[in-house]
């Protein structure tokens, strides 16, 4: 190993296509032939189709074919074996309406514009119209889950001086990466190609194979770039399987593009939370027990477990704890992970109640964590891997400024508003999928990696052309990476922010098969310095051939061996299993993190604003700080919006999300950035894969809307439980 290319803040390999326009994402792709495609939804959410009128849409200009229950062919619902799906009930599979938006035909013609005109006059006649049930209040249908427990919760919360007992909700909140979802797909005598949007190539070829009833190795799915996904292109969606139906029904490719308002309905949303938690302690600030017990609604035919308490079991210190969830059905879309799912909504809950002890306890917030930090995972009972998540505290504490806070309700003030100072922790799950890799040293000097992973947009290529290169000594501008295409060797899913940490040992293991290959070349060619060399005493150092002792002197360049062997390439292969969700780990890992930030609030005009945030990530090595500061700064931004602006709302009377547009569901933009500044401890996870990386995205959401509400009850003496904070519940 060459070391130094890892750890560099090396700009992103693909930069160039991207802001050149070069990049094809998938609608960007075209097809001789091509149809397009336009879904019609439903615009009741429960009840049931009596009747679908299409001969006025048949008249229509351009129309190539109207799909719907009677003609789409038969779609079938994928097994358990086949991998993850949130909506398994295939489309148009019965005439239940079950949510507004739901799929009840499919419009193909020859432009988009014929197939909107057409789609729109398909008339539907609906029967046994009921109210959706949209209902807020949240309450398990069955029993709830237990998670986790340990110790008697019950019985030391009643013994305890100090108690506290809240519930706090987090709404239906709405993806929106600004690239829509889509699909393109084509059938021809080899099968399917399918380009999607999507962050599991290779879990959506399985799963769709089994929708289709092909076998696996006749669908290929292309996806080279991802406009960003955010959990809501992990899964496959409704849309891509009538893509592809109606592709090997007309024999011609048909393109689906997801319009902005469907995304609302059809493609998933990270689901409405209630969760409850109390929280006891001794006097000295002990924390004497938690229960953490949490509801999340639903779609009405499959089970979604949004897992709030994720991070509960091993995040807090006492011995009394208990993590249970339960789910209730709505007349909505399924819900779907969202970045952080699981630990970013109850981390809202969990680490807002850690605020409400301390002040119940008179303590600083700071000091109450450093005083419950757990030395080992006590659900689980075993060591962490690593875990540095004090020291976030700590640094994250003296570069804010923390010592000089006044605890006071509204006591700071700055320029005419009152400062709110608050902080919270966060944790994120470590963890690899299995992965398998292709490296290939080439005879003109290149190098070439080829694994079926996605780049979302996080800097998987760049984080891809690093390993390689800091293996082989091959300069980075050499490397060629291949990705995107499940042709190539199986890779991981982009989701847990996992890539990086599940790449490493498939990629470092096949570079290396690759340069034992080329050393073991040297060793056969006539005339060459180390022909009859045992393989042993050679070793393989930028991108050259050398004697391991390093006695004789004598080396040569890979490439000159490949050319004068007339060889094109040598190449190596790599695989590693993956170790998420094991029943029984050796260690508990994951990745740490400590907000503090500074909010102002204008009492006078209502104004409310988060000035600044400074983050501390424990997230093991940073194979590439620029990139992994991309990700933590976008997802402190993103906390700032379901913090204080993101919420779907469901029409009571429709089932209808009435905020379906980037106009009236309000994200963070640039005038809502803080200033951040964002620190990486240096704290290698070498249990998790050789190089020590962790993952980094997820985390940085995580704990950013309990860090703004502590600070704006510290401004206000407002305790905002429901998120988001919007300002009428300031007033
Ligand atoms: Mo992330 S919600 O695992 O895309």
């Amino acid at each position: 190993m060459d070391p130094g290319i890892i750890g560099q803040s090396l700009a992103r390999i693909e930069g160039p296509l991207k802001v050149t326009g070069t990049a094809a994402y998938t609608s960007d792709h075209t097809k001789e032939r091509v149809a397009y495609a336009v879904p019609v939804g439903s615009t009741i959410a429960n009840g049931r189709i009596a009747a679908l009128n299409i001969s006025k849409a048949r008249e229509m200009p351009g129309i190539v074919e109207i799909y719907h229950r009677g003609n789409v062919g038969a779609l079938y619902k994928p097994s358990p074996e086949a991998g993850a799906i949130d909506e398994a009930r295939p489309p148009f599979a019965d005439d239940v309406i079950r949510y507004y938006g739901q799929y009840v035909a499919l419009v193909v013609a020859e432009t988009f514009e014929d197939a909107t005109a057409a789609a729109s006059v398909v008339d539907v006649v609906y029967a046994d119209v009921a109210a959706p049930n949209v209902e807020l209040q949240l309450v398990a249908d069955d029993e709830p889950a237990e998670v986790s427990r340990r110790g008697d919760p019950e019985a030391a919360y009643d013994a305890s001086p100090i108690k506290i007992d809240r519930t706090y909700i987090t709404p239906a909140e709405t993806h929106n990466p600004i690239e829509l979802h889509a699909s393109l797909a084509t059938y021809d005598d080899d099968g399917f190609t399918l380009y999607e949007t999507t962050q599991a190539i290779v879990n959506h070829r399985n799963v769709v194979s089994e929708i289709l009833n092909v076998p696996r190795e006749n669908v290929r799915i292309v996806m080279k770039f991802l406009g960003s996904g955010f959990g809501g292109k992990l899964w496959p969606w409704s849309h891509g399987t009538l893509a592809a139906a109606a592709a090997r029904n007309l024999g011609r490719p048909v393109k689906l593009v997801v319009t902005r308002k469907q995304m609302f309905q059809t493609v998933g949303h990270r689901a409405r939370t209630q969760q409850r938690v109390r929280m006891s302690a001794q006097r000295n600030g002990s924390l004497t027990s938690l229960r953490h017990e949490a509801v999340n609604d639903a779609g009405m035919l499959d089970e979604y477990d949004e897992n709030c308490g994720e991070a509960t079991p091993h995040f807090y210190g006492t011995s009394n704890l208990l993590v249970t969830g339960g789910q209730t059905r709505r007349n909505i879309g399924s819900p779907t992970a969202m970045r952080g799912p699981g630990a970013v909504p109850g981390l809202f809950a969990t680490e807002s109640a850690y605020d409400e002890l301390a002040i119940e306890l008179g303590l600083d917030p700071v000091q109450l964590r450093l005083q419950n930090e757990p030395t080992r995972d006590q659900s689980l009972d075993v060591p962490f891997s690593s875990r540095h998540y004090a020291e976030c505290l700590t640094v994250g504490a003296e570069k804010f400024g923390w010592s000089l806070r006044s605890p006071a309700i509204g006591s700071m003030r700055k320029d005419g508003s009152i400062l709110g100072w608050g902080m919270s922790g966060c944790s994120w799950l470590a963890a690899r999928f299995a992965a398998e890799a292709r490296v290939e040293l080439h005879a003109d000097g290149s190098a070439r990696v080829a694994i079926g992973t996605q780049d979302i947009g996080t800097g998987t290529y760049t984080v891809l052309a690093q390993l390689v290169a800091e293996t082989t000594g091959i300069p980075i501008g050499r490397i060629t990476v291949e990705l995107g295409d499940t042709r190539l060797p199986p890779g991981p899913t982009s989701g847990g922010s996992m890539v990086t940490a599940s790449v490493i040992p498939a990629v470092l293991e096949a570079a290396r098969a690759a340069m034992k290959s080329a050393i073991g070349l040297a060793t056969t060619l006539e005339r060459q310095p180390f022909k009859g060399w045992s393989p042993e005493d050679l070793n393989f150092q930028s991108g050259k051939i050398v004697a391991r002792n390093g006695a004789s002197g004598k080396q040569i360049d890979y490439h000159e061996v490949l050319q004068n062997a007339s060889v094109a390439m040598v190449s190596g292969g790599g695989k590693a299993a993956s170790t998420f969700g094991e029943e029984h780990p050796k260690r508990s890992s994951h990745s740490y993190g400590a907000h503090f930030l500074e909010i102002a609030w204008q009492p006078e005009i209502a104004r409310l604003r988060v000035n600044r945030v400074v983050t501390v990530i424990d997230a093991g090595r940073i194979v590439n700080p620029r990139a992994a500061l991309n990700q933590i700064e976008g997802a402190v931004v993103m906390g700032v919006g379901m913090a204080l602006l993101e919420e779907a709302h469901y029409d009571p009377r429709t089932g209808a999300p009435i905020n379906s547009n980037l106009a009236d569901y309000i994200v963070a933009t640039n005038a809502d950035t803080p200033r951040m500044d964002v620190t990486f401890l240096d704290y290698p996870d070498t249990k998790l894969n050789e190089l020590g990386a962790r993952g980094v995205g997820e985390i940085g959401l995580a704990g950013m809307a309990s860090a703004i509400a502590s600070a704006v009850y510290h401004a206000t003496g407002v305790r905002v439980r429901t998120l988001p904070i919007d300002i009428e519940k300031l007033l």
